[in-house]
């Protein structure tokens, strides 16, 4: 065998360990209690596939490479600090990197390879630098809206989908003919050029707060097109990877977009989030109960089981770890406390279960929508913190209501029903929530972390 078979071999061998990692990793994420396994498990695969790929005999000068690595993580490691409210926006700003990334490659493939172009070759080609350029822009026009650099609320126009519509059409049909004939160079500018403004047009109607599942689209995206480049490069590592980043991506999104009882396309065409501010004013005022923290702590003192439903304020108030405190002190009381988690609760996917790890709650304390619902009915006090839409009944049985059909948690059936929020002001979705003026829910106003703070000292905490 002689030295190149050889290293050949060796890199070969590491890209299986690294591939075996990625899926072990993604296996382990699926749950809590090996989460932080699967993270390990996909960072080992990452060093590895760096460091196979750095062996590579078609490599000639380390220098650039160098230069890149240092210049890579000077911009990865502060980017890696963000506060997790702003995970989005840097995953966003991740798949942008990763789109541009691809769409390079493959544009620096064509030009060493054309008019040699095999018709495979140049199909797989232009799926990459097409699925790459509208992700490399569609992804900054996303993290833009979401850091709010960019108006957040939905551009549209009218026609719009019919000239998205077109814009892609040209894009795949001069790509088409391309793999016809490969010897037309000049239209290849033409197929990066509309997918890059065609990621501009399809972000712009969508609005800034839908941005995460769409982030998991364009997530999926940047996935298939790194396996395309794949096997522009005959990179079966990339293939892998690829496949998995671009199906985990879409599977996603499904699942958001079924949690949120909203179809693919209503996200992508829907220009969703542009009528719900309306719906918040003009709102008659209603008589509600309300609560004090002393009267709040007697009643959860008195209770047997308690069901605590997170949402996004309690990300907001960061106030994951005085409910641990709340958590402890109730279960030291011998009262049943358990955590009832909604799949879109809060702003990204696994949002509470990951605010909740960070607070060191048990995981078999965290139960999920399906499992918890049955429950309600039987528990003494539901008390959510800082969420609102998931627990809205009008999604059961208001048809007007534009999150009817959405599962939620059925927190209305349970006897006493406490919520902590700031005031009556709507969550997400932008529309009243009936909950609020039932005769078992007391409201309690203040800030999450203040509040659930008071409980605790009424109940004897710090
Ligand atoms: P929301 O319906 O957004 O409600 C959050 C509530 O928290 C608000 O009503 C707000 O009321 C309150 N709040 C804000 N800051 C607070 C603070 N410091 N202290 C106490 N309360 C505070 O949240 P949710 O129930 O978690 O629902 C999530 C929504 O986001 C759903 O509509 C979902 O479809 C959508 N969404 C989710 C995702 C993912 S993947 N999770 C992605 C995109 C969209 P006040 O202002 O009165 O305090």
């Amino acid at each position: 065998m002689n030295e190149f078979a050889g290293s050949q071999h060796v890199i070969e061998f590491i890209y299986l360990i690294a591939s075996a990692l990625f899926i072990l990793s993604l296996k382990w994420m699926s749950s809590p209690a090996t989460a932080r396994h699967g993270i390990l498990a996909g960072e080992i695969g990452m060093v590895l596939a760096i460091a196979g790929t750095l062996l590579h005999h078609g490599i000639v000068d380390y220098k650039w490479i160098a230069v890149g690595l240092v210049l890579g993580s000077g911009i990865g490691i502060p980017l890696g600090m963000v506060h997790m409210t702003a995970v989005p926006q840097r995953t966003a700003l991740s798949h942008a990197f990763g789109a541009l990334c691809v769409t390079l490659v493959g544009t620096a493939e064509f030009y060493l390879r054309t008019p040699n172009v095999p018709k495979f070759m140049m199909s797989v080609l232009s799926m990459e630098v097409i699925l790459g350029g509208l992700t490399f822009t569609g992804s900054l026009m996303a993290a833009g809206k979401l850091q709010e650099i960019l108006p957040q609320r939905p551009i549209t126009y009218k026609g719009q989908n019919l000239v998205n519509f077109l814009l892609f059409g040209v894009a795949v049909g001069s790509a088409i003919y391309l793999v016809l004939h490969p010897e037309a160079k000049q239209l290849f500018p033409l197929v990066v050029g509309v997918s890059l403004v065609f990621g501009i047009l399809l972000v712009i109607p969508i609005g800034g707060a839908d941005m995460p599942t769409v982030i998991s689209l364009l997530n999926g995206y940047a996935g298939l097109s790194a396996a395309a480049m794949g096997f522009v490069l005959q990179n079966k590592l990339l293939i892998i990877a690829g496949a998995l980043d671009g199906s985990s991506g879409l599977i996603l999104s499904v699942i958001m977009s079924k949690a949120m009882n909203r179809s693919f396309s209503n996200v992508l065409f829907g220009a969703f989030g542009q009528v719900q501010v309306a719906a918040a004013g003009g709102q008659e005022a209603r008589p509600v109960h309300s609560a004090t923290a002393e009267e709040a702590a007697a009643i959860l003192a008195a209770a047997n089981k308690v069901v605590i439903v997170p949402g996004y304020g309690m990300a907001v108030a960061q106030a994951q770890h005085k409910v641990r405190e709340l958590y402890d002190i109730l279960s030291k009381k011998g009262v049943d406390v358990r955590f009832a988690i909604h799949p879109v609760a809060g702003r990204m996917p696994g949002h509470m279960n990951v605010l909740l790890a960070e607070a060191d709650i048990p995981y078999d304390r965290l139960i999920e929508m399906d499992e918890i619902n049955g429950d309600f009915p039987q528990t003494d006090v539901a008390l959510v913190i800082g969420a609102n839409d998931v627990t809205n009944p009008a999604a059961r049985t208001d048809t007007s209501s534009p999150i009817y059909g959405m599962p939620i948690l059925d927190v209305d059936k349970a006897h006493t029903v406490m919520v902590i929020k700031r005031s009556m002001s709507p969550g997400f979705a932008g529309i009243d929530n009936p909950l609020y003026y039932l005769d078992n829910t007391l409201m309690l106003f203040g800030d999450a972390k203040q509040f659930v703070g008071a409980i605790v000292r009424e109940l004897g905490g710090h």
